[in-house]
């Protein structure tokens, strides 16, 4: 059989965002022949330094080449001026826009090693509507200022996002029965949706969500996903005692935004977490990160965020068999700890780390 080639889309922003994206690249071009993958990449420009050299952080060109030739991307992390900067904005909402990605989809796991029962869930947040649509007004009145703004949700971004978070729960079953076959434990054996919402309170807009979400998530192709959902207080409060319990989450634009940096939390180091964003045929992976000043240019950041990023784009490029290599390899760099980055309390350079997930491939 041809071998498949994927074309990746490069993007290393600013900061360690181009210490570790150099990472990733490492990691595709290592996988083994047996996976019958192979890649091209192109170099993209986005960011603070691109806006200084060329008054815009997101060149057409890049999204122009995105749209035109790349089946998938890496984004590694941008500076944002601290103060309002004109004609400077985002580049990495402005490609969710302009790409339809309508997903934020963030892993939060732990390794066997790291004791007790091992994290393993992930977050799947709406990323378009809900309160983000960012109407919002201030009016006068005789007992001063009120603010107001639109939370709005449709059936439609619902019923996608649910849909989205039913094939990651199928894909990450998938994954789990590849590690299986190899005699690596597993967390879990069948595969869960959580729908989050607020609909005992907003029935009509978080009632919606629900509804449409349990709709989409009813189709036969989800008969073996157990479907439930959770009040989202009760689930903050489950998920910090009990975050074992959880598999995939869904939910609306503001709560999977705070579920997510919350989840985070749970894992020890930003430099571990990774993130990607989706749309119905695109996605760009995304280490949490930023551009992480502090460290830039001491060759000590950690790329794990971004092995695991690059993982979480060829689950979405259809290529389980080799994200499941590369979190196999990642997990097991993590359980023996002898090559760990700062963050982790190791001594091990960016260049260290990297070394060390390759040879386990
Ligand atoms: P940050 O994530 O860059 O850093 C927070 C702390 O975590 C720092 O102490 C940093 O050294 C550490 N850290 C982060 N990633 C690490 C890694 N891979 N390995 C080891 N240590 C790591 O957040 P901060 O400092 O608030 O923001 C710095 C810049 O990044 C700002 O300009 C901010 O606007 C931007 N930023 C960009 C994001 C993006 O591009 N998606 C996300 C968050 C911040
Ligand atoms: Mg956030």
């Amino acid at each position: 059989m041809a071998a498949r080639t994927l074309r990746i889309g490069l993007i290393p922003g600013d900061g360690i965002g181009r210490e570790v994206i150099p990472a990733g690249r490492r990691i595709l071009e290592a996988l083994p022949a047996s996976l019958n993958l192979k890649f091209s990449f192109v170099d993209l420009d986005a960011g603070w330094d691109t806006f200084k050299r060329t008054g815009t952080a997101l060149p057409e060109k890049t999204v122009e080449t995105l749209k035109k030739e790349c089946d998938g991307a890496l984004f590694g992390a941008v500076s944002s001026p601290t103060t309002k900067v004109a004609g400077y904005s985002s580049p990495i909402v402005a490609l969710r826009k302009r790409l339809d990605l309508y997903a934020n989809v963030r892993p939060v796991k732990t390794t066997a090693g790291a004791g007790g029962s091992p994290i393993d869930l992930v977050i799947v947040r709406e990323n378009t509507e809900d309160l983000y649509v960012k109407e919002e007004r201030t009016t006068d009145t005789p007992n001063g200022k009120v603010a107001e703004a639109v939370k709005r949700i449709s059936e439609r971004a619902s019923s996608r996002i649910a849909t989205m978070a039913g094939e990651i729960a199928l894909r990450r079953q998938k994954i789990r029965d590849v590690a299986a076959a190899s005699g690596a434990a597993v967390t879990r054996s069948k595969p869960m949706v959580t729908i989050t919402h607020k609909s005992n309170v907003l029935s009509q807009t978080d009632g919606l969500f629900r509804e449409a979400s349990r709709q989409a998530l009813a189709a036969q192709k989800f008969a073996n996903v157990e479907v439930e959902e959770q009040i989202v207080d009760s689930m903050v409060y489950k998920l910090f005692r009990q975050p074992q319990y959880y598999d995939v989450i869904v939910a609306p634009n503001l709560y999977g935004d705070i579920l997510s940096d919350g989840a985070a939390a749970l894992v020890g180091s930003l430099g571990l977490v990774p993130s990607a964003n989706v749309g119905d045929s695109f996605a760009i992976g995304e280490p949490c990160h930023g551009s992480a000043p502090d460290i830039e240019g001491k060759g000590i950041a950690n790329p794990i965020a971004t092995l695991r990023s690059v993982a979480l784009m060829l689950e979405f490029l259809g290529e389980e068999p080799a994200a499941a290599k590369i979190y196999a390899a990642v997990d097991a760099n993590l359980d023996e700890g002898k090559f760990l980055s700062p963050d982790l309390g190791g001594k091990a350079t960016t260049q260290e780390v990297l070394e060390d997930v390759l040879k386990r491939l």
